[in-house]
């Protein structure tokens, strides 16, 4: 395609959208009683093989000119999305281009910060994850698209699906946790958010990208079986819960084949086993081949300037006429494209530029970000903080006079309001290993305008609140000394493309809280963290809050978390380990110990991830090897307390479960309540969970049944789930380590069809 065609395309698009309506008997496609694929056939025929063409090779967004891409006009860069990426309409037929931002926290603008552009940043998704109620997840995916749909986008590079096998993964915040249910369930519903305002969601990035040391060059080796029962589920259920219209496939490698090129993943299981119907697409970069990406599955590449080669441009085009890729493969991928696009809306609701609603907007931020923060720690009922609102408090560290910490990488939002930046390192600073140092790789950390000593203030005006950096130790004990309450906020950064080392906080903090806490007997910790981090100083402390990347109206949600105003009902999505001993990969495969990757000379074997685990993902790995847990999953606190009453548990082809929640304390509260089951063969995992709001003294009855792929094991050999006959163990409780109630059923031998 020259330049000068593509620069037409767009404009041309433009002047069709902005004219008349063409009539329905021109173009027969925009008969809306038409099923999505019988449009898709319709507009399929009248397309001519270079437009065909057009629909399955993405741009990157950027204005941005490669040596060996093809040359695009100035008008062309000037108008394109200053975002992830673009593929151009074909407004002959009324096609749109499908303009692409990053999604996972908002509208991302991180990386091409246009002066003004701002978009309401929510928390991280795994602060969404740790609400445990889907409602959260689909309200902010459908504010992002909302939000997305003003701003001249109408595809959404959200839904990451990963689990959080790895919790140093630079991504951990971006992802919904290490269960597959509850990484399913919330991704699916943020999912079904965002199509509920007529824009294709993504899920990503499939599959088993769960570090990101060395993301584009490991492998991820696991058995099928293993794969299918956690990470593949958590997408097996987002897809059956979302249906997103494009799946992005991932950098790296599974079990050697490139996950772009990968047969048995893309046409096999995502296609063919789960009867998939929308596209997929690539990560960008994440093209290595032209024949065997589009033979074993991949429908477009997503953008040829961050490829080695425009995979899908001149080479396809040549592999197309010389029978290698079958001219009905090349029908199938538009078709798909096409398909998603009449399913999710995309042709019969035109994106429309427009303000965005930012009180709005902003309101459903806070209250994502009050329904996933974590109570962890609450000794003599240190909190709610209702007895000091007269009293001298200290607050230290964090950053907490400018805002709340966000993580890096393309879902960079920089938030409405005043966003400061500063530079920070990741994981810590230095790091002395066999006597030699390492200097740990920084970056910058973009804080969302809500700080939470401007809303400290706000809650408790007559408090005199006063602020220390925590850099200077002795400076913050002098602080704190004198001050009535300490409250420590503590920060780990996370970022896209690196994983932290440890879970260690960086820097000086954990020496900053042991020294505050033994200034100060009332001393409250603030964590704001990617994922779990290791608290050596626990038992020093009298409370702490886990508030994740709490997005842009954390520090609101915080303050009214410590005050009382709202009483936190988080439940940890992950499960936080006492020391990194205790995880599966003490050390993470391919990395060096600054963080970055091993240096090879050409040996795929350095960055193999051999997940021997398998499918013992988190709780279930902690379980199976005794392990003791610092936090268990699914655990957290409240200002009031619930009993769990009466639990029946019925058998036969699956389970149910029915039982009452009472909330036995003197205020309203919510509650996450959890079903674990352990089959006779097989690891624990979670069945079912539901966050249950009660007065006090109130009631509420819960029924819930089983996934019955949740109870079964995955015969690999002959591709189908099996569940064994037998007793299986069952428990309520508020934690995976909980047993508040058990019982024990008998379920029948069955088998379920992928
Ligand atoms: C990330 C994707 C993202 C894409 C476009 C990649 O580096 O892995 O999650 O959607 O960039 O920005």
């Amino acid at each position: 395609m020259s330049g000068k065609v593509f620069g037409v395309v767009v404009l041309g698009f433009l002047a069709v959208a902005a004219g008349a309506q063409t009539s329905a008997q021109q173009r027969p496609w925009m008969n809306t009683s038409l099923s999505p694929d019988a449009r898709a056939d319709l507009v399929q025929a009248q397309m001519s093989r270079d437009e065909e063409f057009i629909l399955i090779d993405g741009y990157f967004g950027m204005p941005y000119q490669a040596a060996n891409r093809p040359l695009l006009s100035a008008e062309l860069k000037a108008q394109m999305p200053l975002s992830a990426g673009l593929v151009p309409g074909i407004p002959r037929l009324g096609i749109p281009p499908l303009t692409e931002s990053d999604a996972s926290l908002g509208v991302a603008n991180g990386g091409n910060m246009r002066p003004g552009d701002t978009a309401t940043a929510l928390p991280s998704s795994l602060l969404t994850a740790a609400s445990f109620n889907p409602q959260t997840a689909f309200a902010g995916g459908a504010m992002i698209a909302k939000e997305a749909r003003a701003k001249g986008y109408n595809v959404l590079l959200a839904g990451g699906t990963n689990l959080a096998r790895e919790p140093r993964g630079g991504r951990t915040f971006e992802y919904s946790g290490e269960d597959p249910l509850l990484a399913g369930i919330m991704v699916g519903e943020s999912i079904r958010g965002i199509q509920s305002q007529y824009v294709i969601s993504t899920a990503k990035h499939f599959a088993l990208n769960d570090q990101e040391t060395a993301r584009t060059v490991m492998s991820t080796n696991i058995a099928d079986a293993d794969a299918r029962e956690s990470d593949l589920l958590a997408f097996e259920i987002a897809l059956e819960r979302g249906d997103p219209g494009a799946i992005m496939c991932s950098y790296n490698r599974v079990n050697n084949n490139y996950a772009c090129e990968d047969h048995y993943l893309l046409s096999e299981i995502l296609k063919g086993d789960w009867g998939y119907r929308g596209f997929v697409m690539s990560d960008w970069g994440a093209v290595h081949s032209t024949v065997p990406a589009a033979l074993n599955g991949l429908d477009q590449e997503s953008s040829n300037g961050s490829d080695r080669l425009d995979y899908f441009g001149p080479p396809l085009k040549e592999a197309v006429a010389k029978g290698q890729v079958p001219e009905a493969r090349l029908r199938n991928m538009v078709h798909r494209i096409l398909r998603s696009m009449f399913a999710k809306g995309l042709f019969d609701h035109a994106v429309v530029k427009a303000p965005i609603d930012a009180d709005g907007d902003l309101a459903v931020a806070q209250s994502a970000a009050e329904d996933g923060i974590v109570l962890l720690k609450n000794d003599k009922a240190i909190l709610p903080l209702t007895a000091v609102k007269r009293q001298k408090i200290a607050l230290i560290g964090g950053y907490a006079d400018l805002g709340v910490p966000s993580g890096g990488g393309s879902s960079q939002v920089l938030g409405i309001g005043h966003t400061k930046a500063m530079e920070v390192p990741i994981g810590g600073g230095t790091r002395v290993i066999a006597g030699e140092t390492w200097q740990l790789p920084r970056d910058i950390v973009v804080l969302h305008a809500s700080a939470p000593l401007a809303e400290i203030h706000r809650l408790a005006p007559q408090a005199a609140v006063t602020y220390a950096a925590g850099d200077d130790i002795a400076a913050a004990v002098a602080l704190a000394k004198k001050s009535d309450i300490a409250i420590v906020f503590a920060h780990q950064h996370m970022r896209e493309g690196v994983d932290v080392i440890d879970l260690v906080l960086p820097g000086n903090q954990d020496d900053l809280i042991a020294a505050v806490a033994a200034a100060n007997p009332h001393t409250i910790v603030v964590l704001e963290t990617g994922g779990p981090v290791t608290m050596p100083w626990l038992d020093k402390v009298d409370g702490v809050v886990e508030a994740w990347y709490s997005g842009n109206r954390g520090g609101a949600a915080i303050a009214r978390i410590l005050f009382g105003d709202v009483n936190p009902s988080g439940r940890l999505p992950v499960t936080f380990p006492i020391a990194e001993s205790q995880l599966p990969h003490p050390i993470i495969t391919g990395q060096r110990p600054d963080g970055r990757i091993i240096a090879t000379n050409g040996t795929p074997t350095v960055y193999d991830v051999i997940y021997n685990e398998g499918s013992k993902v988190g709780y279930r790995w902690f379980e199976e090897q005794k392990l003791p847990p610092l936090f268990a999953f699914g655990y957290g606190l409240s200002y009031t307390s619930f009993a769990y009453e009466g639990l029946k548990v019925t058998g036969g082809a699956t389970l149910s479960f029915g039982f009452d929640v009472r909330n036995t304390g003197a205020r309203q509260g919510k509650t996450v309540a959890q079903i674990y089951v352990k089959p006779p063969y097989g690891e624990t995992r979670l069945v079912g969970f539901s966050k249950v709001d009660l007065a006090p003294g109130e009631v509420k009855h819960v029924t819930l049944s089983a996934d019955p792929r949740l109870l079964a094991m995955f015969d690999g050999d002959a591709n189908i789930w099996r569940v064994a006959e037998g007793d299986y163990q069952v428990r309520l409780g508020d934690s995976s380590t909980d047993r508040a109630a058990t019982a024990t059923a008998h379920v029948n031998a069955g088998t379920i069809r992928p």
